[in-house]
């Protein structure tokens, strides 16, 4: 009963120390030296896209407009090192914007180049059209909705599918401002529509929305559907270390479970993927717990089934039983959680 009483405390302490580093972020926190950026290859040729995007684009684009994102942000970065050496918290100010421009760049333009693929197109298939149809009632109406946000793009700027973790939906975005997507809006940017006139005013000139119908044709849905994939398996989990590793803290986004785990991992946490089931287990499985997703009803029993206990999640209720008491009073119920 500890281990389910001790999540109220963890919760207010993961909160307050603000910290939601990812599994990766726990390993990045550890210290890894930083690594200079690199203009990433294409998978396909410049010629690839034709005739919805002409190679000329692709190649300037490419090796002209984003590797200068890339060693603007190169040199950039050795700048704010510097800064950040001498204690020049003025200097750090002055270089934000140039961080800014040339590392959402560098972003936008990575993802950009893996959205796209020679044998794209057509429609997005698995848990991907589930959720375009769950938000947006049908793939023709998201693809309206994006088209119609894309061109409204006033100047320089991008449209964007998004993931919003907090909803777990799906969300349109249109960004002319500077800022990388997911600083500024919190959404995990899944497919990016580059609406710059350097993404298509050779081919296109000035019409817009043609280069917009034309790179639907394009769109390497397999790509989007790894994203949102990745995107739902980050999010789902929070993990936050105190200070001192001793005690680690695994969390549902949604924040209906808390695990806590110790490090020695005397303790270990389980969570069903579809969530409908949850179970928590010391390692050496003297204590097991099952926790319906409701959480109307959390169980805690040990192994040798000497004792069982059953609380209601209001606590209004605890009730301890030997075995042959549950068997009686909870016949059903009971097997159907073990
Ligand atoms: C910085 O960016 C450029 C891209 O223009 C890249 O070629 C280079 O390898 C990067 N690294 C360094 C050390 O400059
Ligand atoms: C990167 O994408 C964001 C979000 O759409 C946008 O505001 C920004 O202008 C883009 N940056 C660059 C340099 O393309
Ligand atoms: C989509 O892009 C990600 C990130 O670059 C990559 O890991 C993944 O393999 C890509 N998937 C497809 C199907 O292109």
């Amino acid at each position: 009963m500890s281990m389910l009483c001790r999540s109220a405390p963890i919760r207010s302490c993961a909160a307050r120390l603000g910290l939601s580093l990812g599994v990766a972020g726990v390993a990045r926190a550890a210290g890894v030296a930083r690594q200079k950026h690199t203009l990433p290859d294409l998978s396909y040729d410049y010629g690839a896209l034709e005739p919805h995007i002409c190679a000329e684009i692709m190649q300037l684009h490419h090796s002209k407009h984003h590797a200068t994102y890339v060693s603007n942000l190169n040199v950039t970065e050795e700048k704010y090192t510097e800064a950040l050496a001498k204690g020049d918290v003025s200097l750090q100010v002055a270089l934000q914007p140039a961080l800014k421009f040339n590392g959402g760049g560098h972003l936008n333009h990575s993802i950009f180049w893996t959205n796209l693929s020679p044998s794209g197109g057509g429609e997005p298939q698995g848990a991907l059209k589930d959720a375009i149809q769950r938000d947006f009632g049908s793939f023709q109406n998201l693809q309206q909705r994006m088209s119609a946000a894309t061109v409204a793009v006033q100047g320089s700027g991008w449209g964007w599918l998004g993931y919003d973790t907090e909803s777990g939906r799906l969300r349109i975005a249109a960004c002319a401002n500077q800022d990388p997507l997911q600083a500024t809006t919190g959404l995990v940017p899944l497919l990016g529509i580059d609406v710059w006139e350097h993404a298509y005013y050779l081919q296109y000139k000035n019409v817009r929305p043609d280069y917009v119908k034309a790179i639907w044709n394009v769109i390497n849905w397999e790509n989007v559907s790894d994203r949102l994939k990745a995107a739902q398996k980050d999010q789902s989990l929070l993990c936050v270390a105190h200070r001192d590793q001793s005690l680690l803290c695994v969390a549902h986004r949604d924040q209906s479970l808390l695990c806590v785990a110790h490090r020695d991992q005397s303790l270990l946490c389980v969570a069903h993927r579809d969530q409908s089931l949850l179970c928590v287990a010391h390692r050496d499985q003297s204590l097991l717990c099952v926790a319906h997703r409701d959480q109307s009803l959390l169980c805690v029993a040990h192994r040798d089934q000497s004792l069982l206990c059953v609380a209601h999640r209001d606590q209004s209720l605890l009730c301890v039983f030997d075995e042959a008491q549950i068997q009686t009073r909870f016949p059903l119920k009971w097997s159907s959680y073990l």
